[in-house]
């Protein structure tokens, strides 16, 4: 089938859908300036298994803070792009029910001002001390988040602080998984967004679909759930969600 076909396609979904359910991962974000783990050109050569394990963390902090930097400040200069703010419009402009999932830390579908977002994997915008549990802005350790070196919980009780994302080996905000789930049961439509649909249990969730439920994934790699979806896009989020939308 031919993209502009497919697109319209696409737009003849997403205008017959009351209750949007999306699932976004780092893919979301590549297009606002933050590189994502599994692309050849994402962060180095670390995989996200690797920098988010507790296990390492706890051992090695200086390396976990070393890799880090680069990515805390890309999110802090980052905006939102033309994905974020399509799926935004989707509710405004539209009317649409549109519950998002994601995989993401950065905070940009808030800041696109999409109204209802369940952060699976928590986010970098605050820390916790490790030693005394105190919770603390990520803007309040900005300088230390930016040096690379281990952010500590100055001057009080110098524990180590962590940044209040969800590692390998934490529990996911049941709050935020069980929300996600419920959407992604009721919504007439579900969107996989830049997910490589490897990492558990999110990568689960739209399997909870209903049976009627349309499927559109948008990703540059293949997943395993393209072959149950009605239309799959190997292909950028912010060409074909904007244009998707524009067609609606
Ligand atoms: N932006 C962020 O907040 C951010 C960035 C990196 C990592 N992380 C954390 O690490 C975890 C796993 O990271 P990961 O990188 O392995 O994510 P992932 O498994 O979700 O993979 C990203 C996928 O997006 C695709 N992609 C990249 N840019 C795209 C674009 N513009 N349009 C369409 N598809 C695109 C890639 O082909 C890849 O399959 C995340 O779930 C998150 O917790 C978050
Ligand atoms: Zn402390």
């Amino acid at each position: 089938m031919e993209k502009t076909e497919k697109i319209a396609q696409f737009s003849e979904i997403l205008r017959k859908a009351k209750k949007i359910a999306v699932l976004s991962g780092a893919g979301m974000s590549t297009e606002s300036g933050i590189p994502d783990f599994r692309s050849s050109n994402g962060l180095y050569s670390y995989t996200s298994e690797e920098v988010f394990d507790l296990g390492n963390f706890l051992r090695k902090p200086e390396s976990f803070y070393e890799i880090i930097a680069p990515l805390y400040d890309s999110i802090m200069k980052s905006e939102p792009n033309a994905g974020h703010l399509a799926l935004h419009e989707l509710e405004e402009k539209y009317g649409k029910s549109v519950v998002v999932a994601t995989q993401n830390i950065d905070g940009l579908h808030q800041k696109a001002g999409s109204r209802i977002v369940h952060e699976l994997h928590g986010g970098m915008l605050s820390l916790t001390c490790q030693k005394c549990g105190g919770q603390v802005p990520a803007s309040a350790l900005d300088a230390q988040l930016r040096s690379g070196k281990v952010v500590r919980h100055e001057p009080t009780c110098m524990g180590v602080m962590k940044p209040d994302i969800v590692f390998y080996g934490e529990m996911l905000p049941q709050d935020a998984l069980m929300s996600s789930y419920k959407a992604m049961t009721q919504a007439d439509l579900v969107l996989v967004l830049g997910t490589s649909l490897a990492v558990y249990p999110a990568a689960g969730l739209p399997t909870e679909r209903s049976r009627d439920a349309e499927l559109v994934i948008i990703n540059r790699t293949a997943t395993p759930l393209d072959g149950e979806a009605t239309l799959v896009f190997h292909e950028s989020i912010g060409e074909i969600l904007p244009a998707a939308v524009k067609g609606i």
